[in-house]
């Protein structure tokens, strides 16, 4: 998980891990997790993971404006220069003006990394960069600044894409809500006894936390940690996952004797909170396409006692792996921009292209038309995304519900049916969740339910 942002140890090795990882996600295009991993970064970061970890969140986070503002200091362009030199400059960027360090040390300390991580031709271009920058940071950010997207660190793209959906305040605020460290939030589990049992074992180790209005099994720590410090996650009484993420079995609203598809289906979040919450189901089928995360669906249930018929398939394909029956209920959690969970992941920001979400919609489009024939008449499909463009949100589900009459939005009915909950953040079909509001991540939600056959719809 991520730490806070100002590292709690110094040293070149710390900084050399850290700059490498960034390089490798800005120049690279891996994501943090993958960038993290690699060799090189594991060996120099195994005194202080998490300080490495802050570092490259940080520098991630804030990185695009910082970026501009030393663009007009290149002689070549930025996406020409090295990974290695790109990471070290943005994390010396990000340790002058958000690391809270001495600038002096700010700089050093990125100079000496250079050196260690075999840069050393770099270490004079980084120094001199970096003293230019901190001579003339007022200038240099006042004209990144003049664009609002780049101002908060973000794409122009996105920026713009969001504000034709929510308008320019909204839009602005949901910016400054994705540059916040995220909250931890624990889902209670069926072993904890409680939520109450498991909040009062919590503050009896130190960490005190507040329960969701809205959603039943989740709880904020007023401060986050390592979850591996917690003894309560490794006795399997508590999972990691969002108040957000916890809101789709309330959505899908799976009774006893349901046959449950849950069609995108790694790593298992949502699997085992549904098995958590409805003991009685007839039939849980996991499917997933990428056979490396389905693994961990069967590994994460495990630590909970649960299990489920996982199959590495392409949903998309069900004549590949469906045996025929119907399912009552069918849990769609499409494949997305991931634009609602950048607090969460900050090299969304680096990494997603405006095109991709077209590309993303078509996906998402042709697995609920093909996934839609499974469900039984009177059934629930549940579509939801961690995206907050509407391309892959209501504009999918709008196209969809006009080319099928016996299918009927019924997401206002079953959100009113929660309390607590915040209002809709925009006109239907389906349920907006913006990030920050409720302090929970960007989710969108729509409830299709099949009208059984003779049911001409609710409204007619
Ligand atoms: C948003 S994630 C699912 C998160 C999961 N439901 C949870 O709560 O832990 C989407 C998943 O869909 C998988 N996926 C993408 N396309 C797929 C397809 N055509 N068929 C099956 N799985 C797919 C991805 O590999 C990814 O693991």
């Amino acid at each position: 998980m991520t730490g806070p942002d100002t590292p709690a140890a110094d040293g070149a090795p710390v900084r050399g891990a850290a700059a490498l990882a960034i390089g490798l996600v800005v120049g690279d295009g891996r994501t943090i997790d993958a960038a993290l991993a690699d060799e090189r970064v594991r060996r120099l970061a195994t005194a202080s993971p998490g300080a490495v970890q802050a570092l490259v969140y940080g520098s991630l986070r804030f990185g695009l404006r910082l970026k501009a503002a030393v663009e007009p200091l290149l002689a070549r362009p930025w996406d020409q220069q090295a990974p290695e030199l790109r990471g070290l400059v943005l994390l010396g960027l990000y340790q002058l003006e958000h690391a809270g360090l001495p600038p002096h040390a700010a700089v050093s300390t990125v100079v000496d990394a250079a050196r260690l991580i075999g840069a050393a031709k770099a270490a004079g271009f980084v120094n001199a960069i970096l003293r230019r920058f901190q001579r003339e940071r007022v200038t240099l950010l006042a004209c990144a600044d003049q664009s609002r997207a780049l101002a908060l660190a973000h794409p122009p793209w996105l920026a713009a894409a969001l504000a034709a959906d929510w308008g320019e305040a909204e839009t602005l605020k949901l910016l400054a809500a994705n540059n916040e460290a995220p909250p931890l939030w624990l889902r209670a589990n069926r072993r904890a006894g409680s939520r109450e049992a498991l909040a009062a074992q919590l503050a009896a180790a130190g960490h005190p936390s507040r329960p969701s209005a809205f959603a039943a099994d989740a709880l904020r720590l007023d401060t986050p940690v390592d979850v591996r410090r917690l003894a309560a996650f490794n006795d399997g009484l508590c999972s990691v996952q969002d108040v957000a993420a916890q809101l789709a079995v309330a959505f899908l609203g799976a009774r006893p004797g349901d046959r449950v598809l849950d069609a995108c289906a790694a790593p298992g979040g949502k699997t085992g909170h549904l098995l958590e919450a409805c003991p009685e189901l007839s039939a849980v089928v996991a499917v997933e396409s990428d056979a490396a995360r389905a693994g961990r669906i069967t590994d994460n249930l495990a630590r909970l006692g649960l299990a489920a018929s996982v199959l590495v398939a392409d949903a998309s394909r069900p004549e590949d792996w469906w045996d025929g029956v119907a399912f009552t209920r069918i849990l769609l959690d499409v494949p997305c921009s991931g634009t609602g969970v950048i607090r969460r992941h900050p090299d969304i920001k680096w990494l997603r292209r405006e095109a991709d979400v077209r590309t993303l919609a078509g996906r998402q489009r042709r697995l609920l038309d093909a996934l839609w024939p499974l469900l039984a008449p009177g059934g629930r499909l549940l579509y939801v995304s961690c995206s907050v463009l509407r391309a892959e949100n209501s504009d999918v589900i709008r196209g969809f519900l006009q080319t099928r009459p016996e299918a009927e939005d019924a997401t206002e009915s079953v959100r009113l049916s929660l309390p607590g909950l915040p209002p809709a953040g925009g006109p239907g079909p389906g349920y907006a969740l913006l990030p920050g509001s409720a302090d929970a991540d960007g989710f969108f939600y729509a409830c299709l339910d099949k009208r059984a056959a003779g049911d001409s719809g609710r409204h007619a």
